[in-house]
C-alpha cells in the first residue's frame, strides 16, 4: 500500500509547493479543442482539493510522443484553456521548460494558484528518466502527488525519478484521488473479486494481451473473447478465417490456453463478416464454421452477444478490456454495443463492472453507457499492465504507507 493524498492533513497543504503529475494526454480536434476530457475531469478533484486548501500547485504532464523536442501540435496550451474553464482558482501556464524560467514562475505562485508546465516530453531527459532533470524538478517542492494512472507504467523522470528525489530530500510522494481510485477498483476486481467473476477481452491482437490472459486465467470464472483476437483462436482450431486479421505465430499459444482453460475460455459462435471494412459495407452474419475465403471478420454476431449476455447475467464482477469488433463503423458495432449494454445492466443491478481504458472506454462512451459502469479506467497501456500483474513504476516510486 502506498501513501495517499487522503491520508495527509488538509491543513498541512496551505502555502506548500505541491508537484502533481497528471496524464493530460487527451484527444484534440483540428481546432485544438479537447474532444474527450475524461482524464482531465478525473484529475480535477485532486487539483481543486489542493488549491482549495491553499497549496501552490505545479502540474506536470506529457502529451503525445514528441521525441524529446518541442512540437507545436503537442503543446499543453489547449489543455490549460480547458483547465481554466473548469477550476475555480487561477490557472497559469508556462510554455517553457527552461529551469530558471520554471523556478521563477513557481516562486511567484501564491496560495491556491496552479501552474501547468509545458509537455514534459519536450525535454529528452524526461523519457530517459534523467536524474539531473528529476533533481531540478524536485527542487521545486516537497510534496509530490501522482494522479497520472495512464502514465504509471512509464519509468520516466516525472513519474519515477522525481518522486524518488522528493522522498530523498525528506519530502513525501503520494497517490492522488484518481490514482487511488484506479488502484482500488482494478486491484479489488483482480485480487479479491466477488464471484462469479467474468472477464471480457477484445481488441486486435492476442500478442498484446497474452500476459493479461495468463494472469486472468487462474482467477476468472469465465473469460469471454472477442475482437480480432478471437480470429487467432479460430485459426488455431483449424477454422477458415478468410482474409481476417490473424497471428499464426500465436496459434500454439492459443491452443495451449484453450487446453488449460477448458470451458472457462469462451469464443464467439457467430461473426459479422464483410468483404471490406468500411462504414457502408454489406455485412452478413455467419456461423464461425461458415466463414468464406474472401470474408473479413469485423464483429461478433448476435448469437454470441446472447451467449455472452447469459454468462454475464449472474456475474458479480466484470472486467472488460477491448472492443468486440470495429464498433466505430455502424455495420460492425452491434457486438460491442450489445456486450456494453449487458455489462451496464449488471452494473446497474449492483455488480462491479470495471472497464480498462482506451478503446473500451471509447466504446462505452459511443454506446452512451459510460456513466452506467462502476468504473472506467483512465489508463490504456497502464491498465493492461496492471491487469497482467506487473508492477507500475509510477506507483512503486511513492512513499510506502
Ligand atoms: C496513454 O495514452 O496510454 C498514456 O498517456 C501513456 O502514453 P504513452 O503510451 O505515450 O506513454
Amino acid at each position: 500500500m502506498k501513501k495517499t493524498l487522503r491520508s495527509l492533513s488538509p491543513e498541512s497543504l496551505a502555502g506548500r509547493r505541491v508537484l502533481v503529475r497528471v496524464d493530460f494526454n487527451v484527444p484534440l480536434n483540428d481546432a485544438g479543442e479537447v474532444t474527450d476530457p475524461i482524464r482531465i475531469e478525473r484529475a480535477l478533484p485532486t487539483l481543486s482539493f489542493l488549491t482549495e486548501h491553499g497549496a501552490r500547485v505545479v502540474v506536470f504532464s506529457h502529451f503525445g510522443r514528441p521525441k524529446g523536442q518541442p512540437v507545436p501540435e503537442m503543446t499543453l496550451r489547449p489543455v490549460s484553456d480547458y483547465l481554466r474553464d473548469r477550476l475555480a482558482g487561477p490557472v497559469a501556464y508556462e510554455p517553457s521548460l527552461d529551469a530558471e524560467q520554471v523556478r521563477s514562475r513557481v516562486n511567484d505562485l501564491e496560495d491556491g494558484d496552479l501552474l501547468l508546465l509545458e509537455n514534459t516530453r519536450f525535454d529528452p531527459r524526461e523519457k530517459a528518466n534523467d536524474p539531473g532533470l528529476a533533481s531540478e524538478w524536485a527542487g521545486l517542492g516537497d510534496l509530490y502527488v501522482n494522479d497520472a494512472f495512464g502514465a504509471a507504467h512509464r519509468a520516466h523522470a516525472s513519474t519515477d525519478g522525481l518522486p524518488r528525489k522528493v522522498r530523498g530530500n525528506g519530502g513525501e510522494a503520494v497517490a492522488g484521488f484518481l490514482l487511488e481510485k484506479e488502484l482500488e477498483f482494478l486491484g479489488r476486481a483482480l485480487n479479491d473479486p466477488d464471484r462469479p467473476f467474468v472477464a471480457i477481452l477484445g481488441g486486435a491482437k492476442i500478442s498484446g494481451k497474452i500476459d493479461v490472459i495468463e494472469a486472468l486465467l487462474p482467477v476468472v470464472d469465465s473469460l469471454l473473447i472477442g475482437g480480432a483476437m478471437a480470429n487467432t483462436f479460430f485459426g488455431a482450431m483449424g477454422l477458415e478465417v478468410g482474409r481476417s486479421l490473424i497471428e499464426p505465430d500465436r496459434y500454439e499459444t492459443a491452443r495451449s490456453l484453450m487446453e488449460r482453460a477448458g470451458d472457462r475460455i469462451v469464443l464467439p459462435v457467430d461473426c459479422v463478416v464483410a468483404e471490406a471494412i468500411s462504414p457502408d459495407a454489406e455485412a452478413r452474419v455467419v456461423e464461425r464454421s461458415d466463414i468464406a475465403a474472401n470474408d473479413l471478420i469485423a464483429d461478433v454476431g448476435p448469437a454470441t452477444v446472447q451467449a455472452y449476455r447469459d454468462l454475464l447475467s449472474n456475474a458479480s464482477t466484470v472486467v472488460w478490456n477491448g472492443p468486440m469488433g470495429v464498433f466505430e463503423m455502424a455495420p460492425f458495432s452491434g457486438g460491442t454495443f450489445g456486450v456494453a449494454q449487458a455489462a451496464a445492466e449488471r452494473a446497474q443491478a449492483g455488480a462491479t463492472v470495471v472497464l480498462g481504458g482506451g478503446d473500451s472506454a471509447a466504446a462505452a462512451e459511443a454506446a452512451g453507457l459510460a456513466d452506467q459502469m462502476t468504473h472506467i479506467s483512465t489508463g490504456g497501456g497502464a491498465s493492461l499492465e496492471f491487469m497482467a500483474g506487473k508492477t507500475l513504476p509510477g506507483v512503486e516510486a511513492l512513499t510506502d504507507n
